[in-house]
């Protein structure tokens, strides 16, 4: 199979039919490091990061960009983007003590999460990081134990959007962020404890490819701002419309037009800021999935070839204890038999794990070259909410990750080994 010219973009290439990542043979990479095995690309994420940045501050000066480090912690990614001078979202004090261990000062990390415990919020105020306030008990709670100088609240701008309904953030029917009266009502508590600075914060979904949503959610926030900015008089330090945009994973996907979302969204925000007198906040957005998505795969070996009346399977070694998107979401992830891609496509493939179930398919009805026990596939986009959320299931030691650059790799975390499907554990006497 010869790849669409768009999976050849950034690290991707194709060498004499034999797929390079980074300058890297995926071969070469999967023969040193066994599979399944996560390859990131550091340059992808730096031109990532750059080219998000450079769209931004075209339309706006003082922009932040935090990274959602949700989507992919691995602490060489962490520590790429702290070198670049990212910000980062953490989402749980563990991402916290990550984003601390990597060296990203607590004045570049926002913490977002939902349902916190009171031993947290002692965490994250001991750490002092800005919180980012998803309900008054929180709020409340978080009084208590100390008064920040600088807080945010995450307003829920009744319109979400995003890829399925699990990542769908904002409207009616979702736990996060506070409606209108109660984000006045936050900040009126906050303000009369003695917090001096304010930012205020939203984040519509995951996985949008439509530029639309994120300026019809803005506008929301903004006017949510201009009431508390009427109200109690408080201004605020940055606006933040989080994270969400979205990548093409299907060849027939449509990049985000970058230039036409900053645009968009930007000349809102300007025009908004000064109708509604609102100073000059930094413009924050919170990205995962961009900036990793693309910079990753992940290989997989071809175990076994099965044909039954009704279908062919490739049974690989990753199943969806490596990779949940295919099964959780019902997400597609190209594939591609990294040894053969000048081969045309010749028949019809499931491309199935090893996990004991049903629902552990990567890929469905896909069609590839012929494949062969001992063949390498590589699933694109794997960078995002890949291993972030692989699992032990089935007992099955955890994958490795490698960092590649310019021609030479780096592993970043080792494979799992058995012991570590034992480990922490007593049996009871
Ligand atoms: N900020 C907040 C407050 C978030 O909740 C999230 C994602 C982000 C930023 C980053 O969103 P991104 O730019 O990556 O879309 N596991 C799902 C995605 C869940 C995202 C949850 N929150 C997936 O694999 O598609």
């Amino acid at each position: 199979m010869t790849p669409t010219p768009q999976w050849l973009n950034g690290p991707l290439e194709n060498r004499g039919g034999k797929l390079y990542f980074d300058g890297v043979s995926a071969e070469e990479l999967a023969e040193a490091f066994d599979t399944p095995l996560y390859v990131i690309s550091e340059s992808r994420i730096r031109d990532n990061y750059t080219r998000l940045c450079n769209a931004l501050t075209r339309n706006y000066e003082k922009i932040r960009v935090y990274y959602a480090a949700k989507a992919n912690s691995n602490l060489a990614v962490l520590n790429i983007l702290e070198k670049e001078g990212a910000y980062l979202d953490a989402v749980s004090p563990g991402e916290v003590f990550m984003a601390l261990t990597t060296g990203f000062p607590p004045s570049r990390i926002l913490f977002t999460g939902t349902s916190v415990r009171n031993d947290e919020l002692r965490f994250l105020a001991d750490s002092n990081i800005t919180v980012n306030f998803d309900s008054l008990s929180q709020l409340d709670r978080l009084l208590k134990i100390k008064v920040p100088t600088v807080l945010s609240v995450r307003v829920n701008p009744e319109i979400g959007a995003g890829h399925h309904n699990h990542c769908i953030t904002a409207g009616k029917n979702t736990k996060f962020g506070l409606w209108e009266t109660d984000a006045v009502k936050a900040y009126k508590t906050a303000k009369a404890a003695g917090v001096e600075r304010f930012g205020i914060h939203m984040h519509v979904g995951s996985g949008v490819l439509d530029v639309d949503p994120f300026v019809l959610a803005l506008d929301k926030l903004l006017n949510v701002a201009k009431k508390v900015h009427d109200e109690l008089g408080v201004s605020f330090e940055f606006v933040d419309m989080g994270g969400g945009i979205g990548v093409p994973y299907k060849p027939e996907d449509n990049e985000l037009d970058l230039a036409l979302f900053s645009e968009k969204v930007l000349a809102l925000f300007k025009r908004r800021v000064k109708e509604y007198d609102l100073g000059e906040p930094f413009f924050c957005v919170e990205p995962g999935r961009y900036l990793v998505c693309d910079a990753s795969i992940l290989l997989t070996r071809v175990n076994t070839v099965k044909v039954t009346p009704f279908k062919r399977f490739a049974g690989v070694d990753a199943g969806f204890n490596t990779l949940v998107r295919p099964t959780m979401y019902g997400s597609y992830h190209h594939v591609l038999v990294a040894n053969k891609l000048d081969a045309p496509d010749e028949e019809t493939y499931d491309v199935a794990g090893p996990v004991c179930e049903s629902g552990d398919l990567l890929a469905k009805d896909r069609r590839l070259p012929k494949i062969q026990e001992g063949d390498l596939l590589a699933v694109l986009n794997a960078g995002a909410y890949g291993y972030a959320m692989s699992s032990q299931y089935n007992a099955r030691p955890r994958a490795a990750e490698v960092l590649v650059k310019d021609g030479k790799c780096a592993v970043t975390r080792e494979r799992e080994r058995l012991d570590a499907l034992v480990s922490g554990q007593r049996v009871a006497e």
